[in-house]
C-alpha cells in the first residue's frame, strides 16, 4: 500500500509557478495562450477525448490539487467526480474546491469504487505506477495491473484518458540526455518513464487504444513557463523553501526544457476504449 505523503513544500511554493490552476503537468497550448488558458484547453481536451460532459460519474487518478475534478463538474456537467491523491494537502485543497466531488487519500491499487464510471483520467500519475529497478517484462506487468483495473471501473464503452512523460526518441538519447533525465527524476522519487510500446503491450486485450499524440514540445513550452515565473519570484520562492530547494527545481525545469525540446522525452496521451 502506498504511503500517504506530502512533498514536504508548501502548495505557496507551487503557487508562484504553476499558477492559478495549479496543475502540475503539461499544458496544451494554442497561439496567444496564457499559461492558465492552456492548462484548461487541456483539461477540455482530455475531457472531450473521454467524453466525459454530462457524465453522471468520473474518476480522477492522480488528481493533484483538484483543478480537473473542478471545470469536470462546473463546466463539464459531470454528475459526481471522483479524485485519488497520496497528498493530504492536496486532498484537502482538491476537496475544498468543488461541491459534488469526491476525493479520495488512496493509490489507484486501493480504490473499490462504488459504481462503474463512465470515463476516467490520469494525468501525470502514470509515471508512478512502475518503480524504478525493474525489468521491462515487470514494468509491463505493473502497466498491464493498473489497465485491467481501470477495465472492471469502466461502463462498456468508458473511455480512459492517459497523459504521461516517457520515453524519448531515441529511448535512451545521448548521455547528456540521460543524465537530465536522471536529474529531473530526482525531483520525483520512484518515478519511471514508461515506454509507448510498454503502454501498447501492456495494453493490449485490455482497453483498445484508439489516440495517441506525442505533445513533446507543448510540455517543453509549459516548463519554459514555469521557469520563467520561478525565476521571477526567486526572492518569495528562497523564503518559502530555501535557496537549494529552489536552485533544484530550476535545474528539474532547465533540464526538462532541453529533454522535451529536443524530444529525448515524450509526452504522450492516449486514449483508450472499453
Ligand atoms: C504530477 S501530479 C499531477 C496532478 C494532476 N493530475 C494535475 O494535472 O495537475 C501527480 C499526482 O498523482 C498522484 N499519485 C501518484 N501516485 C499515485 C497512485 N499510486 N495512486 C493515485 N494517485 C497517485 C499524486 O499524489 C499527485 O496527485
Amino acid at each position: 500500500m502506498p504511503a500517504r505523503r506530502s512533498s514536504g513544500l508548501p502548495d505557496d511554493f507551487y503557487a508562484l509557478w504553476l499558477g492559478r490552476t495549479m496543475s502540475h503537468t503539461c499544458a496544451l497550448w494554442a497561439d496567444g495562450d496564457t499559461l492558465e488558458d492552456a492548462q484548461i484547453r487541456r483539461i477540455d481536451h482530455h475531457a472531450a477525448q473521454a467524453a466525459a460532459g454530462g457524465a453522471a460519474r468520473v474518476l480522477d487518478i492522480g488528481c493533484g490539487w483538484g483543478a480537473t475534478l473542478e471545470r469536470l463538474v462546473r463546466v463539464h456537467g459531470v454528475g459526481h467526480a471522483v479524485g485519488l491523491t497520496l497528498d493530504q494537502r492536496q486532498a484537502a485543497r482538491a476537496q475544498q474546491r468543488a461541491a459534488r466531488c469526491e476525493v479520495r487519500l488512496e493509490g489507484w491499487a486501493d480504490h473499490r469504487p462504488d459504481a462503474r464510471y463512465d470515463a476516467i483520467l490520469c494525468t501525470g500519475a502514470f509515471e508512478h505506477i512502475a518503480g524504478l529497478e525493474l525489468s521491462r517484462e515487470e514494468k509491463v506487468a505493473c502497466y498491464r495491473a493498473f489497465f485491467t483495473r481501470c477495465r472492471s471501473w469502466l461502463r462498456p464503452g468508458g473511455r480512459l484518458c492517459l497523459e504521461t512523460v516517457a520515453q524519448g526518441y531515441p529511448p535512451d538519447g545521448p548521455q547528456a540526455a540521460r543524465d537530465a533525465m536522471l536529474m529531473a527524476l530526482t525531483l520525483f522519487p520512484g518515478a519511471q518513464p514508461p515506454g509507448l510500446a510498454e503502454i501498447h503491450e501492456a495494453g493490449s486485450g485490455i482497453l483498445t487504444c484508439v489516440r495517441v499524440r506525442n505533445d513533446h514540445e507543448d510540455y517543453a513550452r509549459t516548463c519554459r513557463c514555469w521557469l520563467a515565473r520561478l525565476l521571477a519570484a526567486r526572492a518569495r520562492a528562497v523564503a518559502l523553501v530555501g535557496d537549494e530547494t529552489t536552485a533544484d527545481h530550476e535545474r528539474y525545469l532547465r533540464a526538462s526544457v532541453r529533454l522535451f525540446e529536443q524530444g529525448h522525452a515524450s509526452l504522450l496521451r492516449l486514449t483508450f476504449r472499453r
